[in-house]
């Protein structure tokens, strides 16, 4: 094998997995073949991996360029991997060439059609970087879903999804904030985005427990949430990995943490653990509660498409088909149904999503007040300090679709407070 051959190689079969059999990075097969790599190797196959998916939209229409007629989709996220690394990472691009062709050979693919259409597309690198990414070129369910979007938002979205993620960091309180050693852009008293990226794991402070990653986006719901009395009883239906769990508990309330998946839970569980957090844990469906038992307030952040956090997760334009958004709505439903029961009157659910389709968002709430006349919207109320949040309130729903903020990038996101009048 020539140097640099087998992690391509098993760049292309992680791509090929998710792009043909709808995986996800973070699925337990592809992991292990991740994690088989050494620790330098491992950030170049994620950054190959991840630019790959993020710039598929500009390599597939490079290639309709270049090849007129239809390619079996081997040949196609071989092409997909190396135009990446060639025109928008910059790498040599003979290496690439070379590299690419020895796999070809050993996919049984048409080894002289990847090398010619990736030499001359090197020759046009610098032409073809300027490329730019339309509407039109996006996938047809995320077209079809996102109608709503004013000119203006779509234009923002496509200057921004395929960008690399920030890191926004959240804080127990202002003075581990105060203490923290890097450089933070705030973007309240206990929270900002770190100044330059690094593997967040390699900071001291990450071992004292002191903070943890959150999304600006996914943070902010519940950061305006106004609750006095610490006795309230919180439940968080969904809570893994535990962004907002981190956020309830930090405060001192008394929360019960529940989430189906075992698998997820074992994450959340580590994760209470480095920030010295405990509490009462579920592993449960959460639809099937029983409802003996009552809560003041409801967190729902529900399954979703998660297309807000498309710079996260550029698997979901990648896959080959969309998310199943009838059985995604189903259950997002089905929890706000659970969760009406069990509250206690004058309670709150707090249902999220992190994605920024109507379908999952204002629709699901409208649905759900029409069968339920004892709720109503509770306003968005800001602490003063988020005033200058407030671009991202409309109708009294947090309602953010990918954006930067301050320079950074934030992910799209639906919040929304629901009362319980009678
Ligand atoms: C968006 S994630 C939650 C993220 C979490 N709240 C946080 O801040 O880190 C959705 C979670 O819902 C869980 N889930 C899916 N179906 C569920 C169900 N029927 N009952 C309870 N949890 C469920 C998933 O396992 C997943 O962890």
């Amino acid at each position: 094998m020539i140097k640099g051959e087998k992690i391509r190689f098993d760049i292309h079969n992680i791509l090929y997995s998710v792009y043909k059999f709808n995986k996800t990075l973070n699925n337990k097969d592809i992991q292990k073949k991740i994690n088989g790599h050494k620790k330098e190797d491992i950030s170049f196959l994620n950054n190959v991996t991840l630019n790959s998916m993020r710039f598929h939209l500009h390599s597939s229409k490079i290639i309709n360029r270049y090849i007129k007629h239809k390619i079996k989709d081997k040949e196609k996220i071989l092409l997909i991997s190396a135009i990446t690394q060639i025109v928008f990472l910059n790498f040599k691009e003979y290496a690439v060439i070379n590299c690419s062709v020895e796999i070809a050979k050993k996919l049984k693919i048409y080894h002289g059609l990847i090398n010619a259409t990736l030499k001359n597309i090197s020759k046009d690198k610098e032409k073809l970087k300027k490329l730019d990414i339309e509407f039109d070129d996006l996938p047809l369910w995320f077209k079809n879903k996102s109608k709503s979007l004013t000119d203006s938002q779509k234009k923002n979205f496509l200057k921004n999804f395929n960008q690399e993620p920030s890191i926004h960091i959240v804080f127990k309180n202002e003075q581990k904030l105060k203490i923290f050693e890097e450089t933070l852009i705030r973007t309240s008293t206990i929270s900002g985005f770190l100044k330059d990226r690094k593997n967040v794991i390699e900071i001291k402070s990450y071992e004292q427990g002191n903070w943890w990653v959150q999304d600006f986006s996914s943070f902010f719901p519940l950061q305006n949430l106004k609750v006095k009395e610490k006795n309230k009883k919180f439940l968080d239906a969904c809570a893994a990995p535990g962004g907002k769990s981190f956020q309830i508990l930090s405060k001192g309330y008394n929360l019960t943490l529940n989430d189906k998946s075992k698998f997820r839970i074992q994450t959340l569980k580590t994760n209470l653990d480095r920030l010295n957090l405990n509490s009462k844990i579920l592993n449960k469906d959460f639809t099937k509660f029983h409802e003996e038992e009552k809560y003041d307030f409801i967190i729902i952040d529900a399954p979703c498409s998660a297309v807000g956090t498309i710079r996260k997760n550029p698997e979901i334009f990648f896959k080959n088909s969309g998310p199943d958004f009838k059985k995604l709505e189903t259950i997002q439903e089905k929890m706000l149904e659970k969760a009406s029961n069990l509250l206690n009157k004058n309670g709150l659910i707090i249902y999220m999503v992190c994605s920024f389709l109507n379908c999952e968002n204002e629709d699901q709430i409208s649905k759900f007040l029409t069968k339920r006349s004892d709720f109503k919207i509770f306003n968005f109320d800001f602490y003063i300090e988020n005033i200058k949040y407030s671009k991202m309130i409309s109708n009294n729903f947090v309602k953010i679709v990918p954006d930067t903020l301050q320079g950074y990038n934030i992910d799209g996101y639906f919040a929304a407070y629901l009362k319980k009048i009678k």
